[in-house]
This record gives C-alpha cells, sequence and structure tokens, in this order.
C-alpha cells in the first residue's frame, strides 16, 4: 500500500475562491483578448499562473512580520536577514532587492563592465538555462545570454532525474573557445525553463570547477535552491544520509554569488537577495548600483517587515516535511495526468506540472501558439488558470524578426507553496483530461496585438481554422 503524505500544517485562516459559470468564464476570456495574463484574479477558481509570491506563509512569519524594524538605514530586520543568509549559505555579504530580477539588474551590468575591461568583446553569460527576466537583464546589460542544457531535458518523454543538468562538454568547449568573452556562468536550481528539473551536485561541481579553474565567476540563481536540494537528498545515493541544510551548504559551497527570487522557495509574497561569498570589493560595486536603482543597501526595496518574513521562510524552507509534501503533491497532479495518457514533462518537476502541447497538438504551428490553446481550454472549462511556456514566452529571433520554434510548446500548471489540496489537484486533473479529449475540436490562435518585448503579458489573440 502507498502510504499517503499528510501535509505538515493545518489551515489557521482560509481565503475563499470564487467558482465561476462556463459563460461568465466565456466573456472574461474575450475580454482578456484570449490571454490568461490579462484576467482578473477574481475571474480565476484555481490560479496555477505561478509559484512566485502566491505561497502561503506561516504564521511564524506573520509573528516575525509584526517584529519588522522599518528604520530607513541599519534595520534590525536586515541583519536579521544578512545573518540567515550567513547560516544557510556560508555568504557574508546580502544585499536585499525587491525581487529576482531587482539582483539582476544590480549585479549583470557590474559584471559585464569587470568582463570589458579584461578584454571581453562580445560579452556572453552561459548557464544551463536563463529564466526569461534573466536572459532579459544579460541582454539590458549588453551581453549575449547562451545555455548548454542537456539534451535529454528537450525529449519529456524520458525519465532522467537529472533533467537541469549542464551539457558539460558543450560548457567545456564553449570555456576553452571563447575564455575572454565570457562573463559568468550561470547555474539555475531547479531548472525552470526546462520544467522545473533539478542540476545534481556533481554537475554543479563540475561546471563551477570548470568556470573557476578559468577564472570565471559562478553565480547560482537560487530560486528554488531548497527543492534542488530535496531532489539531491532524493535522488543521489552519496546524500540519502545527509540534511537538506548541509547539501544546501554544500550546493553553494561551489559559487561565488547568488541572485534569488524568494518569493519562490523563500516563502515571502515579494523579496529577493544578491549575495556575495567573501568577495568584498564585488559587494561594494554592486551595492553603489542598488542604492539608485532598488533602495539604500539594508532594505533594497522592501519594507522591513518584507525582510522579517525573508528571514523566516528561508529557515522554513529547509524543513525536510515541507519539501516532501510539498514535491509529493507536485508529483501527484502529475501521475494522475500520467495515468490519463496526458504527456507530461517526465519525471514532474519541483514546482510544476509541464504538459507536453505539442504532442497534444502535433498539428498546430509553433507561430499558432498550441500550449496557450490548452491554456484558454483549461480555463474556459475549469477556471484553473495555467501559463504557456513556449514559442509565445521566447519571442522572436532580436535579429532577423521571425518567430522561429521554442525548445518545447509546454503548458505549466504551477503549484503555489502549502496553499492548495490535494483536492484541488483531483479537479485540475479531471478538468484538464476532459479539455484533452475535445483536442480536435480546439482552434489555433494567431496575434490580434503583439508588443515589442515580453509580448506573453500584453498580447491578444484570435482564433483561426485548423
Ligand atoms: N530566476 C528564476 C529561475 C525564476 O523562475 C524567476 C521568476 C526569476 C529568476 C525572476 O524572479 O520574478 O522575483 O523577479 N520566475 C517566476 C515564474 C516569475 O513564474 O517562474 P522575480
Amino acid at each position: 500500500m502507498s502510504k499517503s503524505v499528510p501535509e505538515p500544517w493545518r489551515i489557521k485562516m482560509i481565503e475563499p475562491i470564487r467558482m465561476t459559470t462556463k459563460a461568465q468564464r466565456k466573456k472574461a476570456l474575450i475580454e482578456a483578448g484570449l490571454n490568461p495574463f490579462i484576467l482578473k484574479s477574481e475571474d480565476v477558481f484555481i490560479d496555477l499562473l505561478t509559484d512566485s509570491g502566491t505561497g502561503a506563509m506561516s504564521d511564524r512569519q506573520w509573528a516575525n512580520i509584526l517584529l519588522g524594524d522599518e528604520s530607513y538605514a541599519g534595520s534590525k530586520s536586515y541583519y536579521q536577514l544578512s545573518q540567515a543568509v550567513n547560516e544557510i549559505f556560508d555568504f557574508q555579504y546580502t544585499i536585499p532587492v525587491h525581487q529576482g530580477r531587482g539582483a539582476e539588474q544590480i549585479l549583470f551590468p557590474v559584471l559585464v563592465e569587470l568582463a570589458k575591461e579584461k578584454g571581453a568583446s562580445d560579452p556572453v553569460f552561459l548557464s544551463n538555462h536563463h529564466f526569461d527576466t534573466t536572459k532579459a537583464h544579460v541582454e539590458l546589460a549588453g551581453a549575449r545570454a547562451n545555455n548548454f542544457i542537456c539534451s535529454s531535458s528537450l525529449q519529456t518523454e524520458i525519465a532522467d532525474d537529472w533533467k537541469g543538468n549542464f551539457d558539460l562538454n558543450e560548457l567545456s568547449n564553449e570555456i576553452k573557445n571563447n575564455l575572454k568573452n565570457i562573463v559568468a556562468i550561470i547555474i539555475t536550481v531547479t531548472c525552470n525553463s526546462v520544467g522545473g528539473q533539478p542540476v545534481s551536485m556533481d554537475n554543479i561541481r563540475s561546471a563551477a570547477r570548470m568556470a573557476r579553474d578559468a577564472g570565471i565567476p559562478v553565480i547560482i540563481d537560487a530560486a528554488r535552491f531548497a527543492e534542488n536540494a530535496y531532489f539531491i537528498k532524493q535522488r543521489d545515493h552519496a546524500f540519502f544520509h545527509e540534511t537538506i541544510p548541509n547539501i544546501v551548504k554544500e550546493m553553494f559551497s561551489e559559487a561565488d554569488i547568488f541572485t534569488m527570487s524568494a518569493k519562490k522557495d523563500g516563502m515571502v509574497n515579494i523579496g529577493g537577495l544578491c549575495c556575495f561569498r567573501n568577495n568584498e570589493s564585488l559587494f561594494k560595486q554592486v551595492q553603489l548600483r542598488c542604492v539608485p536603482m532598488e533602495g539604500f543597501v539594508t532594505y533594497g526595496g522592501l519594507a522591513g517587515r518584507d525582510m522579517a518574513a525573508m528571514a523566516v521562510g528561508l529557515q522554513e524552507a529547509l524543513e525536510e516535511d515541507h519539501l516532501h509534501s510539498r514535491i509529493t503533491q507536485v508529483e501527484y497532479l502529475g501521475h494522475k495526468l500520467q495515468q490519463a495518457g496526458i504527456p507530461i514533462q517526465t519525471p514532474v518537476g519541483g514546482h510544476a506540472v509541464f504538459v507536453d502541447a505539442r504532442k497534444i497538438f502535433p498539428d498546430i504551428k509553433p507561430e499558432n501558439f498550441p500550449a496557450q490553446v490548452l491554456c484558454n481550454a483549461l480555463y474556459l472549462e475549469s477556471g484553473v488558470r495555467a501559463t504557456e511556456i513556449g514559442s509565445l514566452m521566447m519571442g522572436r529571433n532580436p535579429i532577423t524578426g521571425q518567430q522561429e520554434p521554442a525548445l518545447f510548446e509546454l503548458m505549466r500548471l504551477t503549484i503555489p507553496r502549502r496553499t492548495y489540496t490535494d483536492n484541488h489537484m483531483n479537479y485540475v486533473a479531471d478538468s484538464l483530461i476532459e479539455v484533452v479529449k475535445k483536442a480536435d475540436t480546439l482552434k489555433p490562435l494567431e496575434f490580434e496585438y503583439e508588443s515589442k518585448i515580453l509580448r506573453q503579458f500584453t498580447a491578444r489573440f484570435r482564433e483561426i481554422e485548423r
């Protein structure tokens, strides 16, 4: 008998959510230009758009919020946060920021300038996979973003424990052939863009050491650091008996810098971090950019209470009961879909189930956005909101202006932390199974309006015949 995994919490406060009728959803979706990003949240029943800032905080976090110190400079809450960073990651220097992209915007231009001073003429960041805002900030800083993801991640039906890994051969070739232009390597844990897939400890070590031997700074994009550590404990024999805090320390011992959207594993509604192991001079240069961009160096765009919530959230993220229950819930949804024959990225990722829309609609072209078609149909059927990770999100080739096919056409069912129950997951699975039965009747999309950058958030669509 398989043992069920009860949540390691009980519910102290509830937030009502509203079920709508199909007619109401149809009207709302048409008004939103067939783009779920434009829907009002009150028209959504179960919101699986993102796990970012949408989780529930604990009573301990809310209690610490009341103790938040709102001093403009030198807030007690800042020192509490930087002590938590020091304890968990062994990093000396902490800059709070308003969210992950805040860290990217203050750090990347400084690193690009340093690389140029050393002779880079065509600066480039190397990553297993850049998240989309990360890529945007690399490009805004005047550099290019290259991905070196392993090939198994592209085949959703193949089970591989470490689909977030770098292709180390390709990475090593790039380091050999283009050393002078490389600004930094970014290890994204878990790797959101290929399905919330973990990076193995061996791969983190090898990639980081290759970079370090060549004098290249190593950054961890730490949004989902604890989920990655949990997968290492589950899947790597060498770590079966290790604690999550020790695994996290070991992962981060390979990095010089980390950026973090604390809205994920940091378990807060808003906040982020930009931290340095021991490079005081770099820390000071980045602090200088923090002041005009994010705010004074001990608050970085956050209220004292936000930092107080984060200091507790980072500790709670490491609790194994929490990680076990969370990842089991994501797996539960994934397995229900698999049992019904729905193609998903396998194994199931840490924060979301990624449904392979290319396999569901083999005849819908990338430029007619199969995963967006699926998101819309799911919303109409059930009020569940998901998000597209595919050709729509990837955008056009910046040089040719052409829409090229993305690596995947995925619909992401993203599960916020400590927020929904398995009953909600049952409803999501049942609804999607109904939608997929009707796949032949669903219509492809084309743009009615397309903005030049980050178009997925504002685009409007019309349906076309198949
Ligand atoms: N890095 C990763 C891996 C992310 O997933 C995100 C955000 C960021 C950086 C940027 O952080 O939003 O706090 O500025 N991901 C969200 C998502 C938006 O839905 O996956 P941010």
